[in-house]
């Protein structure tokens, strides 16, 4: 078993340290979930990059209320993001007690609204600050309602590259980010990698405990989703505790077009396409393991 203490994290009002292991599943009960091929590219665990575009087109997306968007950039006066991210966002925000310094400049854009954008800041700033700062059409996890891009409400706000680093407001939001399921994207030292220089204010939803542990291990998602591969289901699985609830993923290989995929009983299930081949399946429950390898 190895262990390793986590990110601080909120519960409640409390912080608690989260603690990482991985383990051998042995023999447990399960059910199985037919998933279809289709499925692969939807979810909140999708890796969205110049490699990996978008392949889910019909995104769910709510409008934002207007409390958390006291400033509209004229770029985008309707902001909507994807319904958990949305959720996660406004709980975020207030937990920063910050819904009047932190504003929302970005979230959903259409694939027809990416390329305006990309035209245009490639006509304005050039092909260098532009593969930089804007995703290719087709390639931007802004096309998901995933992805939200925030700004502090007293500074000048760039549409492209609003103001968000520093400490107060944005630097409790970074450090609460991961406990509501956020990760900063595109972070330094990781341009590489994701092929985008870094952005403090281009925020992506993954859900909790998937924030925490990237946060954790230092992984951008595009290291995570590869990370998850290494815990096939049935050999070994990550988990990740809190001290209110076990965190049970692993992943499973996408087999055709349809793929029965199992699901561990006795606790909350989750899943989601990783964009690449497989699935990422994650399983909560309050009680701890007792089988730990
Ligand atoms: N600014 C990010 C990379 C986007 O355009 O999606
Ligand atoms: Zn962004």
């Amino acid at each position: 078993m190895i262990r390793e203490t986590g990110v601080k994290h909120r519960s409640g009002n409390k912080c608690v340290q989260g603690q990482m292991y991985s383990m051998k599943p042995g023999n447990r009960p399960f059910i199985e979930l037919r998933l279809q091929d289709t499925e692969v590219y939807q979810g909140l665990l999708v890796l969205v990059n110049r490699d990996h575009p978008v392949r889910h087109q019909e995104q769910q997306t709510e409008k934002l209320p207007g409390y958390i968007l006291r400033s509209m950039h004229a770029e985008e006066p309707d902001i909507s993001l994807e319904r958990t991210c949305l959720h996660q966002l406004a709980a975020l925000i207030d937990a920063c007690e910050a819904t009047d310094k932190i504003t929302v400049v970005s979230g959903y854009r259409s694939s027809r609204k990416q390329r305006q954008i990309y035209e245009s800041t490639l006509a304005s700033h050039g092909e260098a600050f532009t593969a930089s700062y804007v995703a290719l059409p087709g390639a931007s996890e802004h096309q998901t309602g995933l992805a939200v891009d925030v700004g502090l409400l007293d500074r000048e706000l760039d549409y492209i590259r609003p103001s968000f680093s520093g400490e107060g407001a944005s630097g409790v939001f970074r450090d609460l980010a991961p406990v509501y399921g956020f990760i900063q994207r595109y972070q330094e030292g990781k341009e590489e990698v994701t092929g985008i220089a870094c952005e403090p204010w281009h925020y992506r939803y993954v859900g909790y405990p998937h924030a925490a542990i990237m946060e954790q291990r230092g992984l951008c998602l595009e290291e995570y989703t590869g990370y998850v591969k290494d815990f096939p289901w049935g050999i070994r699985h990550l988990c990740y505790e809190d001290g209110e609830r076990v965190y049970e993923i692993y992943y499973v290989k996408a087999t055709g077009e349809e793929t029965d995929v199992p699901i561990v009983t006795g606790g909350s299930a989750e899943w989601s396409g990783n964009n690449q081949d497989g699935y990422i399946i994650t399983v909560s429950r309050t009680d701890r393991n007792q089988e730990q390898a």
